[in-house]
């Protein structure tokens, strides 16, 4: 997501912290700022874009000594421009304010805020906790002041946030506050860094605090004080940074992919926060549709491309289940040429972690026309979808790097269960149905978890499968609609050709191809066509084809299986999530065994802006 630098020292404190902004690059951002107090004053220098851009705006300023933070926006809260880019102040100017993570009451606050005479110069969540803090700052602070007031602002807010302040009175003082959001800080002599990533350090020093959730410090160029929520003094040992540069962009894993697998817990955290209430009510309160507009909503169209579609064909069944309606998925590519019928009545959903893709945007675009209500479910916020479209609810993965789209699918599937609970709250579908899914989408984080911690044994089962040459995946329902994402995982990043069949197709030509040296791989996680799965595996069984089994950790091991993967119990339809993560990293693992280049597939790019 977002990433924060800050130094504190005889250095040129603003140089320091942006040159150190510049080893977070690699994480995507919209825009960069940089904040220091030094001679009494706060001088703030934002711009949009890259880096290189506030490079240019402090080119031949003066050397400032003392305190500076700094920050990469990655857009949550209103679109990226100047305006919106970190840091923001309270309305005193006396301080400011750099932050990472998702305010979950900003809106209540700003309103009461504002009551209370704060202006607002930004659409952000970030700028209350300014407002907040100048509330709670005398004139003359002391450190110690700004200790307790970022403590206090902290017990106040809800969310997650990595959250870094500067005073005009304190050119010696930086404070900082975790929770829910990486915050590290560099230990030097006579200097000290920090940042929400330890690359960002690697250029000054590697020897690292790891802050934890609660932590509040204060740091001087010679001093870390650390104290709990409750104010207590706490200690944090120090560590050893091993790893190369490169090695820790990647947060010591081999590749983003695998980063990116590895970060799906907290992008679906996210993606619910502030969404799905504690009484598994959800609330869309980010969603600009009107209670009248969603009642006029006669009939869901879901349209993408790639990875999306396949999140789209997840949505569908949900919602079918929950609504009893109908709901349509479609490939953009096709929609946009179909001439479709789609108008007033119809909920046309738009699904992309880009917002740029060429197909989805021009389907888009055919549907206003056309007439019907348009909601883009995206991940980059300010993207040309979530512009045009009528209203956007923001998957919340973070920036994606790999090309292999791993945690945005998983978030979208997050963000379609919420969308089917919210529109299905009065619908026929019964309370305790709806109260199930709602628990289970609440445990995701956790099961994801779950599932990455048997990582190892994903990797063996990947180790003997590197030399097949054709892979199927089969699934029924809720898993066939997962296994078209597994198939495409395994054949844009390992060029094994796979391909996904509903289960009980295969006797309807493709059971052809299967003799040795196929892998299929089954999904068998629902308990309605468990027992015609274990058939259908057992038809390839016969013909010499190897067999691999996804099933739920209360399941036997079916005799007929030569690899058995599995995933911790969750609700029918939520299945496709633990299911693609460990699906994500077989293909990771089978193309890992094969050399291929992971990250930068042959032939694909990230986002694509043409047809
Ligand atoms: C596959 C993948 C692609 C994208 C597709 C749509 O791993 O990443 O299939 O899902 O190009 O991209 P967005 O979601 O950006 O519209």
């Amino acid at each position: 997501m977002c990433g924060i630098t800050g130094y504190i020292g005889t250095r040129d404190a603003v140089r320091t912290a942006v040159q150190s902004l510049h080893q977070l690059e690699y994480r995507g951002y919209d825009s960069a700022g940089v904040a220091s107090a030094a001679g009494g004053c706060i001088r703030i220098v934002r711009a949009t874009g890259k880096i290189a851009a506030l490079d240019a705006l402090l080119e031949g300023s003066a050397v400032t000594s003392g305190a500076a933070v700094a920050h990469t926006r990655w857009a949550t809260h209103g679109r990226p421009n100047e305006a919106n880019a970190h840091p923001h102040q309270d309305c005193l100017g006396r301080l400011a304010v750099v932050h990472n993570g998702i305010i979950e009451n900003y809106a209540e606050l700003r309103h009461s805020l504002r009551r209370r005479g704060h202006e607002f110069a930004s659409e952000t969540d970030t700028e209350v906790l300014a407002h907040l803090l100048e509330e709670r700052l005398r004139t003359s602070p002391t450190a110690d002041d700004l200790l307790a007031a970022v403590r206090a602002t902290a017990a106040e807010v809800t969310g997650s946030y990595a959250m870094a302040v500067v005073c005009r009175d304190l050119p010696d003082t930086i404070v900082v506050a975790r929770q829910d959001s990486p915050l590290v800080i560099g230990l030097g002599a006579g200097e000290n860094f920090l940042a929400s990533d330890i690359p960002a350090l690697l250029p000054y020093t590697r020897s690292v605090l790891v802050l934890e959730d609660g932590d509040v410090a204060e740091i001087g160029p010679n001093r870390v004080r650390i104290t709990d929520a409750a104010g207590q003094e706490v200690e944090r040992k120090p560590m050893e940074v091993t790893w190369d540069a490169s090695a820790a962009e990647k947060g010591g894993f081999t590749h983003f992919m695998l980063k990116e697998i590895h970060e799906g817990p907290v992008a679906v955290r996210e993606t619910l926060r502030g969404r799905l209430m504690a009484d598994g009510a959800v609330e869309l309160p980010d969603v600009a549709i009107t209670p009248e507009q969603w009642s006029h909503v006669r009939r869901v169209i879901i349209v993408g491309c790639g990875t999306a579609y396949h999140a789209g064909l997840v949505g569908k069944r949900l919602m079918e289940e929950l609504l009893r309606r109908p709901v349509e998925a479609a490939f953009a590519s096709e929609f946009r040429y179909s001439d479709p019928i789609v108008g007033a009545g119809d909920l046309a959903l738009f699904i992309s972690q880009s917002g740029e893709t060429a197909d989805t945007l021009a389907a888009l675009r055919e549907a206003k026309r056309r007439g019907a209500l348009t909601l883009a479910v995206v991940n980059a916020v300010g993207s040309t979808l979530s512009r045009e479209a009528d209203a956007v609810l923001y998957t919340r993965a973070g920036p994606e790097i790999g090309v292999a789209s791993t945690k945005a699918y998983l978030a979208q599937v997050a963000a379609l269960a919420c969308l089917a609970l919210y529109l299905g709250r009065s619908a026929e579908a019964s309370a305790d149905a709806r109260a199930a899914l709602a628990r289970s989408l609440a445990a995701l984080p956790e099961a994801l978890a779950a599932c990455l911690d048997r990582s190892d044994e994903v990797a063996a089962v990947a180790q003997a499968l590197g030399g097949h040459s054709c892979f199927f995946y089969l699934g029924r329902g809720y898993d066939f609609a997962a296994a078209t994402e597994a198939a495409l995982k395994l054949k844009e990043i390992s060029y094994i050709h796979a391909e996904a069949y509903a289960a009980g197709e295969m006797k309807h030509g493709p059971l052809a191809l299967v003799e040795p040296g196929v892998a299929v791989v089954g999904l068998c996680t629902q308990a309605a066509t468990h027992e015609k799965m274990l058939s259908n595996l057992r038809e390839v069984k016969a013909r010499e084809g190897t067999v691999v089994a996804l099933i739920n950790d209360s399941r036997e091991a079916p005799p007929e299986v030569d690899h058995l993967l599995r995933i911790p119990e969750t609700h029918s339809a939520l299945t496709p999530i633990p299911a693609l993560c460990t699906l994500q990293l077989l293909a990771y693992y089978v193309a890992l065994a094969r050399g291929c280049d992971i990250d930068q597939p042959r032939n694909l790019a990230k986002s694509v802006t043409v047809e």
